[in-house]
């Protein structure tokens, strides 16, 4: 199967079917598409009705999950609600399955990598923060886990690894993802790529501890990369 992936469509009021033509291009080389989240530009319902037209002129199944950007106007639900009535799959804690192959997705959240991970310690806050990374990745897991494929995708938002943010400043790695999202995924041998988007500046590919590709297919990414705002995986 070729997936098609793309981060970080930031959708504005102002767009006029921004993504009607890649859609349908994409369409031509892949069988699926993955949004990465950021779909939407503020969270506002407009934007996503905008982008709703473009999902539902596309001719292939549309899976994904929401990002940081398409909570902002604090009604990720609304904007969830618009995208799966255009026929996308918005993946939360519940997979998918398609032509054999398993789809698992979390936004995921912050709080660092290795040494740098936030602990669960000291003050309620730090503790509730937490407790956001925690359940991302315990959702992430439950999704995987329900799987019965040779061959799943786990698609987030938020990186689970290092190595695709070099670009980004260092000083906010740790706001960039978080390794709890990788452990889920390490905990499974049938992952066979990863998806994310959110570092516009970070790099194309990585790998989790197990040796799972990871890829950052934030459209700025993979312009810069392949000279096409999507990336096509094999799996
Ligand atoms: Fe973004
Ligand atoms: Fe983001």
């Amino acid at each position: 199967m070729t997936i098609a992936a793309i981060g970080d469509l930031h959708v504005t009021e102002n767009n006029i079917a921004p993504y009607h033509e890649l859609f349908l291009e994409i369409a031509q080389s892949a069988d699926v598409l993955l949004l990465c989240g950021d779909l939407t530009n503020f969270g506002r319902t407009r934007e996503a009705e905008i982008l709703a037209e473009d999902i539902r002129a596309c001719p292939i199944p549309v899976l994904g999950v929401l990002g940081n950007h398409d909570y902002e106007c604090g009604q990720p639900e609304k904007i969830a609600e618009i995208l799966h009535d255009a026929g996308m799959t918005v993946l939360d804690e519940q997979a998918v399955e398609i032509d054999g192959v398993g789809f698992a997705g979390v936004k995921g959240f912050i709080g660092g990598f290795g040494r740098g991970e936030l602990a669960p310690f000291g003050e309620p806050e730090i503790k509730a923060f937490v407790d956001v990374a925690v359940n991302e990745a315990r959702k992430l897991e439950n999704g995987l886990r329900s799987l019965r494929t040779d061959r799943a995708v786990a698609v987030l938002h938020y990186s689970p690894v290092v190595q695709t943010l070099e670009g980004e400043p260092i000083e906010i790695f740790q706001y960039l993802g978080s390794q709890r999202l990788a452990d889920a995924i390490d905990r499974f041998d049938n992952v066979k790529a990863v998806v994310h988007g959110h570092a516009h500046h970070g790099s194309y590919e990585g790998r989790t501890l197990r040796g799972t590709p990871v890829y950052n297919c934030a459209q700025f990414v993979l312009r810069e990369k392949f000279g096409r705002p999507y990336a096509l995986i094999e799996v």
